[in-house]
């Protein structure tokens, strides 16, 4: 397994180059499914999710070649004959699950293994069932698998209404809806902007979308879709991320810039929130700069559906506040128990507690270097958040958590002066 070893303390600067969006592409993928040619896919990431899910199509029979290099990605859904996802690679990422509405699109029938929970706790997928449901899919669960089928080979079209809004149900929804006999409206759709991106490449292949970035979606099917070309946006996480690195490492008075970065994407809550605290922030059409600032100020947020305060940035707030001098919050709407961050954490010396569905931080506590573990995506990079600030020497193991989700991300922190590198260690060995 990889482990990060970082010795903290390094003040950083300069520049980096956000990926392509890894939330964005993979229904990007999903789509390549409908064409009815080769679809290709530029500004995609070298990340272990796009590997897993580009190994969940080609058990279809799609083809699927991703020059890592270019950043691009072929798929020739052409021989596409079998409507499966396997358990065993479903298991590994839940977005796999975009493949039921991809299937049902393309053949009118699919065979999706359930996904299950994830690390942080049960992550239910009803909406989406109720969603294809609604479109007219006969739904059957089956030893673990989710077995759809439209009657006569064909979705009829349908209406529903998300209740929350979901990104994933809204995706999957729209995936077998672009190809029904009707038309259909999907309400309280998902507004993030990996949504959007999604429905202009659907549009791009024909679909007959409109709505595109509102909560209302109509759609009409089409009895063909177009194969495409298409660009994917850059990773507003990432970017979110980096920019939490810049307030808490960076060196104060020399701006850290971001390219092929979209600041629109983050949402105003976050850039509103990072304002508050006293960095300073210059945002592009596709770049931004990040100036720390010499005191952190304590600020409170919420998280919410766009453009609120996303999900997969609360954790690395919560190292931002401890780098604070004083005592703000982290209030979780989404993902009610999201904190298995917080142990690791505490083990450096941050202190932060869990009460309900909040995270209290006093801030001004000193941070040390201590061995933590990753438990998933965004937890893990809040380690690594942590140990470019802390004193002495952190390691966080089982990085495969982290190497999900951010491409070369020692590489693109060395270039911008942190000290990180890439280890490989035995997990089962004793201490020597
Ligand atoms: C996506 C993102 C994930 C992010 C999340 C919230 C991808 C691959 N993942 O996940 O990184 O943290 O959005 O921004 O893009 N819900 C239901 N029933 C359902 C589906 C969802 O109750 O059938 C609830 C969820 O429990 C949650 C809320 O809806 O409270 C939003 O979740 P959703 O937008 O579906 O998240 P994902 O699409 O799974």
């Amino acid at each position: 397994m990889d482990r990060l070893v970082i010795e903290g303390g390094q003040r950083l600067a300069g520049s980096a180059t956000i990926s392509g969006s890894k939330n964005a592409a993979l229904p990007l993928m999903a789509a390549a499914l409908l064409a009815d040619g080769i679809v290709s896919l530029q500004n995609i990431p070298a990340l272990r999710d796009i590997s897993t899910f580009s190994r969940v199509i080609s058990v279809t029979g799609t083809t699927v070649e991703h020059s890592q290099d270019a950043g691009t990605l072929t798929i020739d859904p052409s021989n596409l004959n079998r409507p499966e996802a396997p358990y065993e690679l479903v298991k590994r990422m839940r977005a796999s699950f975009y493949m039921l509405g991809a299937l049902l699109g393309r053949m009118g029938q699919a065979r999706v293994s359930l996904p299950g929970g994830c690390a942080w706790g049960p992550r239910p997928v009803d909406l989406h069932l109720k969603g294809l449901e609604a479109l007219g899919a006969e739904i059957k669960l089956d030893e673990g698998y989710v077995v759809a089928k439209a009657p006569g080979g064909r979705l009829a079209g349908g209406t529903f209404e998300l209740n929350p809004s979901s990104v994933g149900a809204t995706i999957n929804f729209l995936l077998a809806a672009s190809s029904a006999r009707g038309s259909s409206r999907l309400d309280n759709a998902a507004i993030e902007p990996d949504v959007g991106v999604f429905c202009r490449m659907l549009k791009q292949m024909g679909a007959r979308l409109s709505g595109i970035g509102t909560r209302t979606i109509e759609i009409e099917g089409t009895d063909q879709l177009r194969a495409t070309s298409f660009s994917n946006c850059p990773d507003r996480i990432e970017l979110g991320t980096f920019m939490i690195a810049a307030a808490i490492a960076g060196d104060p008075g020399s701006p850290i810039r971001f390219e092929n970065a979209d600041p629109s994407h983050l949402g105003e809550y976050f850039v509103d929130a990072l304002r508050q605290t006293n960095t300073g922030l210059e945002l592009g059409e596709n770049f931004v700069e990040v100036i720390a600032p010499e005191n952190l100020l304590p600020v409170s947020i919420e998280t919410g559906i766009f453009p609120g305060f996303p999900t997969d940035l609360q954790a690395q707030w919560t190292v931002l506040l401890a780098c604070t001098d004083g005592n703000a919050k982290v209030n979780e709407t989404i993902y009610h128990d999201r904190f298995k961050h917080i142990p690791e954490l505490r083990r450096m010396g941050i202190n932060a507690i869990v009460i309900g569905n909040e995270v209290v931080v006093e801030g001004g506590q000193p941070i040390q270097g201590a061995q933590v573990m990753s438990t998933d995506l965004r937890a893990s990079v809040s380690l690594v958040l942590a140990g470019l600030v802390a004193k002495g020497e952190t390691t966080v193991l089982r990085v495969y958590h982290l190497d999900r989700g951010y491409e070369n991300l020692e590489g693109k922190l060395s270039g911008l002066g942190a000290t990180i590198r890439r280890e490989k260690y035995d997990e089962w060995a004793d201490p020597a």
